[in-house]
């Protein structure tokens, strides 16, 4: 199966489960509940359920095993999703190509989606079976450090302070590694968690994930420089607007494409001590992500 249609039927298969893990849009109070999933179904790139997934089978695993990390890590993104666009943060109007969350439905409303998006994350990872190597409560501290405060949370608050206080290219990757590599490894750790992996690919998926997850938000910034708000679903430019600390702004946009095609390469690398063959969707996934256009 080529990247494209491997990367449909795992979205497809995605979307199913995390319809099951929804309250209904009739299920009061209404408004909530369809705000939940105005945010979740609208096209994002699901590429946390897809690393996680990925990384079940690179570890031998059955992917079905691996499909509540795969929605807790959907449903936690979408809310930090939410809460990033919200006024008093970036203050975005676009997102997945329509209208923000708190431009349809103000607000109130979006903080509490975002709210609720995030309990029903760690609702649905309670749901994992164990593995003989991982409890449940292993993969549950898992999300929950990733998603905390010395993580994605710590790392928006990091972001939020740069706007104010210029960031050296240190500051800037720790930034970066908080608000999304943290995430991304918690993704292809709880894949590999829930195929019973072995300490030695735990390691080196967990390498892959940091440096594939830094990879990843580089280009998020060189992406929010150089690519249109119709070809990324979300306003384009609003970094250098916002005065953030990015990759493009701290060390150029020549050296931030340089720094992806190396933090993609050190994510191959990574990969060495599992079979190539079992690794090989991930290795193919690092490739898509560097040449994405959005
Ligand atoms: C956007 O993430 C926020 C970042 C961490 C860069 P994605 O680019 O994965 O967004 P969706 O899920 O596809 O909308
Ligand atoms: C968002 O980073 C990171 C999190 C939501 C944790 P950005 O602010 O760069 O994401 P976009 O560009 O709005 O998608
Ligand atoms: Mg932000
Ligand atoms: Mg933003
Ligand atoms: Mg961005």
């Amino acid at each position: 199966m080529d990247l494209r249609s491997y990367l449909n039927e795992r979205t497809d298969r995605v979307n199913a489960a995390l319809h099951r893990h929804l309250p209904g849009p009739n299920v009061r109070p209404t408004t909530l509940h369809r705000a939940m999933r105005y945010a979740v179904f609208s096209g994002g790139k699901r590429l946390r359920p897809v690393l996680c997934l990925a990384a079940a089978e690179a570890c031998g695993g059955d992917v079905e095993d691996a499909m509540p990390a795969a929605c807790a890590l959907e449903l936690i993104h979408t809310y930090s999703l939410v809460h990033d666009d919200l006024p008093a943060m970036d203050d975005d109007t676009m997102r997945r190509g329509r209208a923000t969350c708190h431009v349809v439905f103000g607000e109130a409303v979006a903080v509490l989606c975002g709210d609720a998006l995030l309990t029903t994350s760690f609702a649905a990872l309670a749901a994992a079976r164990p593995t003989p190597r991982h409890s449940v409560a292993d993969m549950i501290s898992e999300l929950a450090r990733a998603g905390g405060s010395r993580h994605m949370i710590g790392g928006q608050m990091l972001d939020l302070e740069a706007e104010s206080q210029p960031a050296n290219r240190a500051a800037l990757r720790r930034i970066h590694e908080a608000k999304t590599a943290a995430l991304l490894t918690a993704a292809l750790r709880l894949g590999a968690m829930s195929a019973n992996a072995t300490p030695r690919a735990l390691d080196a998926l967990t390498a892959f994930g940091r440096a594939l997850g830094l990879a990843f938000q580089v280009i998020d910034d060189i992406l929010d420089e150089t690519a249109t708000s119709e070809e990324l679903g979300k306003t384009a430019g609003k970094d250098a607007a916002a005065a953030k600390a990015t990759y493009p702004a701290v060390i150029g946009l020549d050296a931030a494409r340089r720094e992806a095609a190396r933090l993609t390469r050190a994510a191959h690398k990574a990969l060495e001590p599992i079979a190539r063959k079992r690794a090989a969707r991930l290795h193919e996934i690092a490739d898509h992500l560097l040449a994405r256009k959005y």
